[in-house]
């Protein structure tokens, strides 16, 4: 009898499948947690295959694949999209779906209706909400229904209009304190990860000791059990300059530029296609065509 995973997915023989019960031993165990943001099949299958342990599709997608300002405008059906994709690029990694903005602020209803589908229809395993305190009863309601929830606070991008910009949250006492009930509150509802975006190292180190489940930083300092950077930034394709915390690994917009400059120029100096790049006509055929062509040559002399 063979055994089929659980997901019923096809696996990557030599890597285990990333589920939210690995991810707390790996909290357990001190062993750093990878994530990154992918938005495609293409980029989906090279993040797994590098050996990332969760891929997010984060709503950040509207600025680096949509060209939106911010990430107020994405809507359900543009995030599935991109989560359907994703699935289809993805075997080892645990796939964390992001809620976009109004998709879970207005109707409690309609937030597990909308995390079902990222489940049933995108295939994610994990749901992601912006919010502390606030959605703790929300996150109860669709782990309810069966679905793992990963909490997100700190910089809440959804937020930017009250917040009044992007800035870094949890700097005056009173902000730790907010931070650390909604952390605690998030643990309590059972949520399978925190992310931690721009918040002070020494508050996310607090955050980390207190809580079980394992924190996923962005800005937050080394402490948290797990590192997360949008995909986009990593590889210079974002177009802006680069938040304080951004690490830059390779450069690929310096890549692809040099690639579509090097074709433009082959295809105007005639050096694109080449004939070893060109189909060629079956002997017989080419004999036979020959013989028509000079059988219409001659008709017309
Ligand atoms: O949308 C996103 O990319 C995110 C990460 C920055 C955590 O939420």
């Amino acid at each position: 009898m063979s055994l089929t995973p659980i997901s019923g997915r096809r696996l990557d023989e030599s890597r285990p499948k990333i589920t939210t019960a690995s991810l707390r031993e790996q909290k357990l165990r001190h062993e750093p947690i990878t994530c990154l943001t992918a938005y495609d099949y293409a980029t989906a299958r090279i993040v797994d295959e590098a050996g990332i342990d969760m891929v997010l599709v984060g709503d950040s997608l509207a600025q680096t694949m949509l060209g939106y300002e911010n990430t107020l405008s994405v809507t359900m059906d543009e995030m599935l999209h991109h989560v359907k994709a994703v699935r289809r690029g993805v075997k080892s990694a645990l796939l964390v779906a992001d809620m976009p903005y109004g998709s879970y602020q207005v109707d409690l209803n309609d937030a597990v209706r909308n995390a079902t589908r990222f489940v049933k229809e995108g295939g994610a395993e994990v749901v992601k909400i912006e919010g502390g305190e606030k959605r703790a009863e929300l996150i109860r309601h669709i782990i309810d229904a069966e679905i793992p929830v990963a909490g997100h606070i700190g910089l809440t991008p959804q937020s930017v209009n009250v917040m009044g910009g992007y800035k870094v949250q949890g700097k005056n006492l009173s902000g730790v304190e907010q931070l650390m009930r909604d952390a605690v509150a998030l643990d309590r509802s059972g949520v399978a990860c925190i992310f931690l975006e721009g918040i002070p190292r020494e508050v996310a180190a607090l955050i980390t000791a207190e809580v079980e489940a394992p924190t996923i930083g962005i800005g937050a300092g080394p402490e948290c059990d797990g590192q997360v950077l949008v995909f986009h930034d990593i590889v210079n394709l974002s177009f802006g300059p680069p938040a304080k915390f951004v690490r830059r690994y390779g450069d690929a917009a310096v890549l692809i530029a040099q690639a579509v400059r090097a074709f433009r120029a082959d295809v105007k100096s005639h050096q694109y296609p080449s004939d070893e790049e060109s189909y060629h006509l079956p002997k017989e055929t080419r004999a036979g065509l020959e013989t028509v062509l000079e059988r219409k040559r001659g008709m017309r002399r």
